[in-house]
């Protein structure tokens, strides 16, 4: 098997945010924002393209070492969280006994979540590199350690990919709590 990207059709169907056609004044205003928002705790995960279905992903989803982009989903309001391309997610899925011990407690059945978001200029990072076994972003080459708290080991980005902690509830992957750092880059895409 070789290296792996997503392809930009798929990050194209997914960002960003669904026209509010259907609702109108403060609903839609409400579910607009909510569109917006970061990853809230207790929402679940939809893989990005798909978020018309809205099916929750759960961990028989990821394969080992398949990279699967998603968006935060509010189950309860039925809200994809795509607003942003700021919030789009990445999940992977290793032998949890290849995690670090800070990782294999956020990573339930081995599964790691980060922002998509380069920490250098922001373009989502999206290339698997399997012989390498690092996560390349396709814009000047920054390469990050998903098992180790997704630290910086090439490139200029200067810092870590901030993760995202999961849970499984009913079979269904869920988020646990807040980043662990700030999402987003150091300097915009393009400037
Ligand atoms: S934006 Fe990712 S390396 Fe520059």
């Amino acid at each position: 098997m070789g290296d792996t990207s997503i392809s930009r059709r798929t990050l194209l169907t997914g960002c960003c945010a669904t026209p509010v056609f259907a609702r109108t004044g403060a609903a839609a205003a409400d579910e607009e924002s909510a569109q917006f928002e970061l990853p809230q705790t207790g929402d679940q995960l939809v893989e990005v393209g798909h978020e018309a279905e809205a099916k929750p992903l759960t961990p028989q989803d990821l394969g080992l070492q398949d990279l699967l982009l998603a968006w935060a989903y509010d189950p309860r309001n039925k809200i994809v969280r795509n607003g942003s391309r700021l919030n789009m997610l990445l999940l992977m899925r290793f032998e949890p006994a290849t995690l670090g011990d800070a990782e294999r407690q956020l990573a339930p059945e081995g599964i790691v979540a980060y922002s998509a978001v380069c920490t250098h200029q922001q373009c989502w990072v999206t290339d698997w590199l399997k012989s390498a076994q690092v996560l390349q972003c396709p814009c000047h080459q920054s390469q990050y350690d998903l098992r180790h708290s997704a630290k910086v080991v090439g490139g200029p980005a200067p810092r870590s990919l901030p993760a995202l902690p999961l849970n499984v509830n009913n079979g269904i992957l869920d988020i646990a709590g807040p980043f662990t750092g700030r999402v987003g880059g150091e300097q915009q895409q393009g400037t």
